[in-house]
């Protein structure tokens, strides 16, 4: 069957049925299942990290199956390119409800890869450059949820999941089970709720629960914890399924080493928590057609990959020695990312016959440090202090090894990009870069080491080193690791299963 298109969706309140087309009258047609994401950020619109990526290219593999009818609704923040906006359709207008406010909403909608986004309108809260760090970011997207559940009204649109996406979202889920429910056109919408990272929980002072968030104290017990509001806890309790993005992330977030401090409230929900790993989409990171490579490869044929590391090598002013290992990091520099083993060891690793490059933004600190050795390590290490996708996908292309010695990672997306460009990862086994990454020495596609121990790390990548002389091997293990499917073919399987589950 095809996509329902808005224009086939008569726009009615109340729970008429949604109309389309008549099909031919041999096709027996089941409604599509609807469901219906909700996130601050979502590539290729707008996208400060991994959660864009996911919740563009998840809802576009699910979109994939016949099963399901995939939208996602996001804020129209002002960075959004106007190459996009351009082709966003206007469906119209309306007042959100929020506390004592009421805020105008504009709804645009574009269709993508059988995928509708729509986008919400509201300049006061989201004219400005960036998507985060504002002082009212918490009225910003309580905005967001509340104009979400009003959007299903307007539209006549009521999904069967609402999926929420960290904390940004979980007051739709909120907002959900305390109030829309009792309206009979939301009654049957189930909800879930993904964990990206257990890091940014949204906490905010407990007074501002009616005036901003609009909760009566009837609620407030499913929202308060540690004398704050944590919305993330909120959405755990009100959602029926709780996923996080790897397997081995659900089990860790259930100990205070990586839950910051959601420990017992996850243990207490763990019956409805699952971890199912992200995937990326392939063609997006494709070193066989990515343009913004010196030169492209595949796995079959890697000289090409030669030529992208001299260039590479030539743009930095590193010395083009083909046979001196690259080692990269693309990273925000903050301290879950395992900054500080790095650099315990990296000076002592470079008193062997390599070359470092980083490419990074964060903590002024680690910025520092990075340039610092720069300028001491020249002609042996380069620090580019930017977020740029364009550099970053030529360090995969020309780089050996790529480093990820996270402290926690939810998932980790990078160790998978550059597996694909054949930049082999080092990975210390948690969360994602476990579930992603294993030993080479057991047939696996990279290097891993267990604790976080700068020991450790400075052990395994000596090994990695000693590794890379064997060319033989190297070339093995390059393809090993550009050949693993991280495609979202398995992991959207689990989606669409925990979704069926939920309607049984
Ligand atoms: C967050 C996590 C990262 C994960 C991404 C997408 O950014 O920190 O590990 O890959 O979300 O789920």
């Amino acid at each position: 069957m095809d996509n329902f298109e808005a224009s086939d969706i008569e726009i009615v309140k109340g729970d008429r049925p949604l109309v389309s087309p008549a099909p031919p009258a041999e096709v027996v047609v089941e409604a599509k299942r609807k469901i219906l994401f909700v996130a601050s950020e979502a590539a290729p619109f707008i996208s400060t990290g991994g959660l864009a990526e996911v919740v563009g290219s998840l809802s576009k593999a699910l979109a994939k199956s016949d099963v399901f009818d995939v939208r996602v609704m996001l804020p129209l923040y002002q960075d959004i390119h106007k190459e996009y906006r351009k082709e966003f359709r206007f469906l119209g207008n309306f007042y959100v409800p929020l506390s004592w406010r009421n805020q105008y909403c504009g709804i645009f909608e574009y269709k993508s890869e059988g995928v509708t986004f729509y986008f919400v309108d509201n300049e006061y809260y989201f004219k400005r450059p960036g998507c985060y760090g504002y002082y009212d970011d918490g009225e910003r997207f309580a905005f967001l949820c509340r104009a979400v559940m009003e959007t299903m009204g307007f539209l006549g649109f009521y999904p069967d999941v609402l999926h929420c996406h960290d904390w940004q979202a979980a007051l739709a889920a909120i907002y959900l089970k305390t109030t829309y429910c009792l309206r009979p056109e939301y009654r049957h919408i189930r909800a879930a709720f993904t964990i990206h990272n257990i890091e940014y929980q949204g906490k905010y002072s407990l007074e501002i629960l009616g005036d901003l968030f609009g909760l009566s104290e009837r609620v407030r017990d499913l929202v308060e914890y540690d004398n704050c509001i944590n919305l993330m806890k909120g959405a755990i309790e009100c959602c029926e399924a709780v996923t996080t993005v790897s397997p081995t992330y659900a089990e860790e977030i259930k100990d205070p080493f990586y839950s910051y401090g959601l420990d017992p409230i996850i243990r207490r929900n763990e019956g409805k928590l699952c971890g199912i790993l992200n995937g990326i989409a392939p063609a997006a990171y494709d070193p066989a057609t990515d343009r913004s490579l010196f030169a492209n490869y595949n796995a079959r044929h890697l000289e090409n990959k030669a030529v992208c590391k001299e260039e590479l090598q030539k743009m930095f002013a590193l010395p083009q020695k083909p046979d001196t290992p690259v080692v990269a990091m693309v990273t925000r520099l903050v301290a879950g990312k395992g900054i500080d083993l790095v650099k315990e060891v990296l000076e002592k690793a470079l008193k062997r016959d390599m070359q470092f490059i980083l490419l990074g933004t964060g903590e002024s600190a680690y910025e520092n440090y990075f340039t610092d050795l720069a300028n001491r390590y020249q002609g042996k290490v380069v620090s580019v202090i930017s977020f740029n996708s364009d550099l970053a996908r030529k360090i995969y292309s020309g780089a050996d090894l790529f480093l990820m010695p996270s402290k926690s990672e939810p998932c980790g997306l990078a160790q998978m990009i550059s597996s694909r460009y054949g930049a082999v990862a080092l990975v210390r086994e948690t969360g994602g870069l476990k579930d992603s990454i294993t030993p080479y020495g057991a047939g696996g596609n990279g290097f891993t080491f267990r604790d976080y121990n700068a020991d450790d790390l400075l052990y395994v990548l000596g090994e990695a080193i000693d590794l890379y002389r064997d060319k033989k091997k190297w070339a093995t293990l390059t393809k090993r690791a550009m050949q693993t499917d991280f495609s979202w073919s398995t992991s959207s399987k689990y989606y669409e299963k925990l979704y069926l589950d939920l309607l049984k």
